[in-house]
């Protein structure tokens, strides 16, 4: 049984408080919304749409396993590990530049409770360096200890997704990286101990660090080449779903799948901490470029099949940065409602998963009641949610085309309601597909 504190109980810090209480250990989670930390001691959780969370943390809070404090300090103090996952906040209208001030006040919090010995793991994605240059200074500064000697330091990546973080943080590998040697081992024992025996560790906190900007930049270089490619095929006559299927069949072609954007919290933004330094990086930058025009694109191809979108209704499907969850952060809607309003066009957008003041927070007219529709020009298919799998197509308004936007859609069924399919990769066939 370990002592353990986690700071920060939001959708990836609760699940991650919630199954080392449910492994017997003894977690104190601290947060400064006094809402989340009611909840959580009430044994309710504050969070939506991750399986088997509420079960864990009702079962962990009535044991005794869990429970939650706005005071960092005196989380800090009951623990021998102590966890970080307050958010690194990022600026768009800043070159996404980070904003240090939550990870700066949890590392105040920390050095005032810290003890001796104490392993503390940011596990927050942060720029290279930081956990030794920027943050680790800070405990030592509030303390007097030294990271490496005193306390403990490590870097280890969240590298999991809503919707789905118990079951990754049990089946995906843990990196870890030290300041120190003896940092780098105590926290390989304590991940074997308490996740998973399937602990990578790396030299340096630096390296650890890198690894989880380096998988955002090879997703996102991956799908804009996967994009650029879907715009020649398109060009060509050709269904890049093929293509891509065919060329993977190579074991060492691994091509993503193109669509109208990425969303999210973590590709669209990381490839910045690397952009942003110096070194070389044309192509992560070309990359998010190619990924944040494919809303542009998207106009374009509207445009060529119904003629200019102004003062025309085009519906938006799924608000969401992905299918089946709840989750509009750096979404591609976002840019996708700007570039068709910026092309003249009304949009309306429609998810089940969010309520009608949400949507009209991104600058969209909510559509929630399909029934209520005005007429559409066309609808495009931005997140696929299992739900979708339903739709009526031959009960939309009067749209002629469907642009699916994630490759998601059956062809032959907008066919069969009648309408046009246009898909991102998708060109008129032009060679008879018996051929
Ligand atoms: N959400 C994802 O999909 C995802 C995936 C991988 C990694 N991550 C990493 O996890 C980090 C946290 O993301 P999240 O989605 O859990 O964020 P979140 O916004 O859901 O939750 C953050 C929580 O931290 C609390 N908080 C803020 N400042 C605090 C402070 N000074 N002290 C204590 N608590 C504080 C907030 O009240 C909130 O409850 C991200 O910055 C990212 O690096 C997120």
């Amino acid at each position: 049984m370990t002592n353990i504190c986690v700071i920060g109980l939001g959708k990836m810090g609760l699940p991650v408080a919630a199954l080392f209480a449910s492994r017997g250990n003894r977690v104190v989670g601290a947060d400064i919304s006094q809402k989340v930390v009611d909840a959580v001691n009430a044994g309710q959780c504050p969070i939506d749409n991750e399986p088997s969370l509420p079960e864990m943390i009702s079962a962990a809070v009535a044991k005794g396993d869990l429970r939650a404090t706005t005071s960092t300090a005196e989380a800090v103090q009951a623990s021998d590990v102590v966890i970080v996952l307050v958010p690194l906040l990022v600026d768009p209208k800043n070159g996404y530049e980070p904003t240090y001030s939550a990870l700066e006040s949890a590392m105040l919090g920390i050095g005032q409770g810290i003890h001796s010995g104490t392993l503390v793991i940011l596990e927050t994605t942060l720029p290279v360096g930081d956990t030794r240059n920027r943050l680790g200074p800070i405990i030592e500064h509030q303390s007097g200890l030294r990271a490496g000697d005193d306390f403990l330091l490590v870097f280890s990546p969240e590298r999991v997704q809503s919707n789905q973080v118990i079951k990754n943080l049990l089946e995906y590998p843990k990196v870890v990286g030290g300041v120190n040697q003896r940092s780098t081992d105590a926290a390989v024992k304590f991940y074997k101990e308490s996740l998973t025996e399937n602990v990578i560790a790396v030299s340096t906190s630096e390296a650890a660090e890198f690894a989880k900007i380096a998988e955002c930049v090879y997703r996102d270089v991956n799908i804009a080449l996967a994009n650029e490619m879907a715009l020649t095929a398109m060009a060509s006559g050709v269904d890049i779903n093929e293509v891509i299927m065919a060329a993977n069949s190579e074991p060492l072609s691994n091509i993503h799948k193109p669509g109208l954007g990425v969303g999210g919290h973590c590709i669209p933004v990381y490839p910045y901490f690397m952009i942003n330094r110096p070194g070389q990086n044309d192509l992560a930058r070309k990359a998010r470029q190619i990924n944040d025009q494919m809303a542009t694109v998207a106009a374009r191809l509207l445009r060529r099949e119904i003629g200019a979108l102004d003062g025309k209704n085009v519906l938006v499907l799924g608000l969401a940065y992905r299918a089946n969850v709840k989750e509009a952060t750096f979404s591609s809607a976002i840019l996708l409602i700007e570039a068709l309003q910026k092309a003249g066009a009304t949009v309306l957008v429609h998810d089940p998963l969010f309520t009608a003041e949400e949507i009209a927070r991104f600058g969209a007219e909510p559509a929630q009641d399909l029934a209520a529709l005005p007429p559409l020009a066309a609808v495009v298919v931005q997140a696929w949610h299992t739900d979708f799998g339903d739709l009526a197509w031959q009960d939309l308004p009067g749209t002629p085309v469907v642009l699916d936007g994630r490759n998601a859609v059956k062809r032959a069924a907008i066919e069969a309601a009648g309408l046009r399919y246009l898909a991102v990769g998708v060109g008129e066939r032009t060679v008879p597909a018996s051929v």
